[in-house]
């Protein structure tokens, strides 16, 4: 019996999409299962047909896989936020790896090595997250899984305690705020919590607002300007970007700095370099560094550490002319690290391709960017000597990675 749209099947699950829903297939057409598992045989609810696909949830489990468990927040079924609660670590990590090697395998590409995997503390281990709120309810939450909508979440079990335990508060303020926030920022920074709040509407002196307890700054933000919720004052640099997990992130800078030794002498370049993550590090352990950044208040945070050897400088590495004039930088460095966003850098790339170093260290959260990229630097001339992946998003599909390319 062919499949028609709104009916019911029952599917065979083989494969995860990169979005934590199962793959079976049926009548030839491939079709996504919310909440399925590889390995499962499930009876869906109604097919939704799209084009080439179908999409649809579960119904009932029919035999379920043996790497099955039980989620652990209550809001699993409803919000986006995570993808894989219901599967067993250990699955959850060899089914990123395969999506990672499956992606670069696409780009004809093995790495030399492939090094093991480095696992994290399965919960408690996000230090910042963006919260939605709801403009009618004013509740706040997470995009609902496929769609815009709120799921309004009470817990979050992959926030650190010191997060989590501020949630309360933090929807107690909004709702106090009356309509005037859009999200909540929230991050475990060195000097405490920090809550940047994106708002509708100017700051206004007038509003009798609960205390946040715990919470070291609240910050009021709209358009650019920033300012201290309770004081109006002024504040000069937005908390910028920074690695969601703690552990994992040590780790990753760890194996930069292994990877690129000796340091000594060297003279090393950091693209995309934040506040100086990677940057830092290098230039404490002897490497003489410039750190390249398109954000101003990211490049002030670094600079602010005065380490002699090293420099940092606002660029943008998606601008043509700025990769451009780059070319003669690149003629003196010894090592290039670059961590992208999830877009990649293909120019810079096919910069590097052409004029980049003997060695490059790329690190990338974004699986199908990287191979792209890596497709670019292999056609320049350079071998994917190790490969690592770095497990910074439990419950998710998402994963960091560490490559290490030379010239061959
Ligand atoms: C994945 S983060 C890595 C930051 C840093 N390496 C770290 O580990 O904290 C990517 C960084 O690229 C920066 N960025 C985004 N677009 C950029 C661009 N066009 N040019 C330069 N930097 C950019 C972001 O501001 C962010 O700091």
């Amino acid at each position: 019996m062919r499949s028609s749209p709104g009916q019911p099947a029952e599917i065979q699950i083989t494969d995860l999409a990169h979005d934590g829903r199962g793959v079976g297939r049926l009548d030839g057409k491939v079709v996504f299962v919310e909440g399925a598992l590889p390995g499962e045989q499930v009876q869906t609810a109604g097919l939704r047909h799209r084009g080439k696909i179908s999409e649809t949830q579960v119904a009932s489990i029919l035999q379920a896989s043996p790497d099955r468990r039980d989620p652990r927040c209550p809001h699993f079924s409803e919000c986006g936020g995570c993808s894989l609660q219901h599967l067993q670590y250990q699955a959850q990590l060899e089914a990123r790896q395969i999506h990672l090697l499956g992606q670069l395998r696409r780009s004809g590409i093995e790495p030399v090595e492939l090094l093991q995997p480095v696992s994290s503390e399965e919960f408690g281990y996000r230090r910042r997250a963006r919260l939605v709120v709801e403009k009618r309810t004013r509740r706040i939450g997470y995009r609902r899984k496929s769609s815009n909508a709120l799921a309004a979440v009470e817990q979050c079990p992959v926030l650190t305690p010191s997060l989590q335990s501020v949630l309360p508060s933090v929807a107690h303020l909004v709702v106090a705020l009356k309509g005037r926030i859009e999200e909540v920022e929230l991050a475990e920074t060195s000097e405490g919590i920090q809550l940047l709040l994106h708002a509708q509407s100017p700051w206004r002196a007038s509003l009798d607002l609960p205390a946040v307890e715990s919470v070291a700054r609240v910050m009021w933000l709209q358009g650019k300007q920033v300012r201290e919720l309770y004081s109006g004052e002024f504040v000069s640099a937005v908390p910028g970007f920074m690695q969601a997990n703690r552990q994992v992130n040590q780790q990753l800078v760890a194996a930069a700095l292994d990877a690129l030794q000796p340091l000594e002498g060297k003279n090393l370049v950091d693209f995309f370099c934040g506040a100086g993550n990677f940057t830092l590090a290098l230039a404490a352990a002897g490497g003489g560094i410039i750190g390249y950044e398109l954000s101003a208040s990211l490049v002030e945070q670094a600079r602010r550490h005065g380490l002699p050897n090293a420099d940092f400088r606002c660029a943008n590495l998606f601008d043509t002319r700025s990769l451009a004039s780059l070319k003669k930088t690149l003629a003196d460095v010894d090592a290039a690290l670059l961590d992208p966003p999830r877009a990649g850098a293909l120019e810079l790339c096919r910069t590097l391709a052409s004029n980049g170093p003997g060695q490059l260290i790329y690190v990338s959260c974004h699986p199908a960017t990287f191979a792209r990229d890596a497709a670019a630097l292999v056609e320049g001339g350079y071998q994917l000597q190790s490969l690592q992946m770095f497990d910074m998003f439990p419950q998710t599909m998402h994963c960091e990675l560490m490559a290490c390319f030379r010239r061959c």
